[in-house]
């Protein structure tokens, strides 16, 4: 038997739709709205009927109804509908009766910000990687040139050209190892593999691979932690990657002799990480956004240091996707404080 849907059905059908969709008569009158369409234009139940676009003090769908009412055809726009801020693609298309004659119109309307947000983030991120391919790669096309046109015949500029190359050709290939570590985390294409971790360990290891950075700037680290302390649960080579990253950054933005002190302790089911350094600071305004990718402070003294600006944004990544968090705390001249935190097993 085929069941018939009677109009309670319909009513459920239209309640439950995330697009609003609202029908008008060949007026231009409002026949019926659902209830995502009551909340998109902040009306009670009911409060659009009878209403014409005009009257609900929407100019541009008033004028996209009459075009469909006057002409038959479909038309689409995208379109902020005041006083929100998301994004909505709005589709109106005429209903006709047998005769082809028409007799109103029904607009859709989704909400598309998640879609157009995500597109502007897209482009402003391969934009951001073609800018920072872009400079290594023109630095050694200049240096490759001069050394063609006869800057080879002197060998001790020639050394230093090359090593130049070799320091541009380092980043690029850092770079790209970063984007595809980033990209791997993010993609959750690299598996997670969390296994007791003792985070003493770890942080020992770290300090010796960066040893030859601390003492060629005559830096004093100290390590202070909580004589018990739990196993953590982790990834070992990811959480090795944050280490080397938060560590690094505090020798490279440190002056020579300047302190570091990695703390860890514990708070209940987490263990807390932190590096103090007695560095350069960052700045209020940039503390927000050193996370984010290829955020840099001062773009010009990183790249010469090597930076790619990747290194927090993993770090943000892979502790979160440990279900731990990232925080930082900095005063410009005195120093900064980044710490992370992981769950004990
Ligand atoms: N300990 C710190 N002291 C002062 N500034 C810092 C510190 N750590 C990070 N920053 C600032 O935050 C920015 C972003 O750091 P991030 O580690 O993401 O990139 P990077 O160090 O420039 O490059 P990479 O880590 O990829 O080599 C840095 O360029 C720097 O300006
Ligand atoms: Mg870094």
């Amino acid at each position: 038997m085929v069941a018939v849907l009677d109009n309670k059905h319909i009513d459920a059908i239209m309640a439950s739709l995330m697009d609003g969709i609202i029908t008008f008569d060949g007026k231009g009158h409002i026949i019926m709205a659902n209830k995502a369409a009551e909340n998109l234009f902040l009306v009670r139940e009911g409060g659009l009927e009878g209403k014409t676009m005009l009257e609900i003090g929407d100019d541009d769908i008033f004028a996209m109804i009459e075009e469909v009412l006057m002409r038959g055809n479909e038309v689409f726009a995208e379109t902020v509908i005041q006083p929100r801020t998301q994004i909505y693609r709005v589709h109106v298309m005429p209903i006709k009766n047998d005769a082809r004659e028409i007799e109103g119109a029904v607009a859709v309307f989704r909400d598309v910000t998640d879609a157009r947000n995500f597109d502007q983030m897209r482009s402003e991120f391969v934009g951001n990687v073609s800018h920072e391919l872009r400079t290594p790669l023109t630095s050694i096309k200049g240096f490759v040139e001069t050394l063609l046109d006869g800057a080879m015949e002197n060998s001790a500029i020639c050394r230093r050209f090359l090593s130049i190359i070799d320091a541009e050709t380092e980043r690029l290939s850092r770079l790209i190892e970063d984007l595809l570590s980033l990209s791997s985390i993010e993609s959750k294409e690299r598996i997670i593999n969390p296994k007791p971790v003792c985070l003493i360990r770890s942080i020992r290891s770290v300090m010796n691979i960066l040893g030859p950075q601390i003492s060629e700037k005559s830096l004093h680290v100290e390590f202070i932690c909580d004589a018990q302390l739990s196993l953590i649960l982790a990834d070992e080579d990811l959480l090795n990657q944050v280490l080397i990253n938060l560590l690094d950054n505090a020798i490279k933005y440190t002056p020579r002799q300047g302190k570091i002190i990695i703390r860890s302790r514990q708070r209940d089911s987490r263990v807390i990480t932190t590096f103090t350094d007695t560095g350069m600071g960052i700045p209020h305004e940039s503390l927000p956004r050193v996370f984010e990718r290829f955020y840099r402070v001062d773009k010009a003294r990183s790249r010469h240091q090597g930076g790619t600006g990747l290194g927090l944004a993993i770090v943000k990544h892979i502790v979160e996707s440990h279900g731990g968090e990232v925080f930082v705390e900095s005063e410009v001249g005195r120093g900064s404080t980044f710490g992370v935190s992981f769950l004990v097993v």
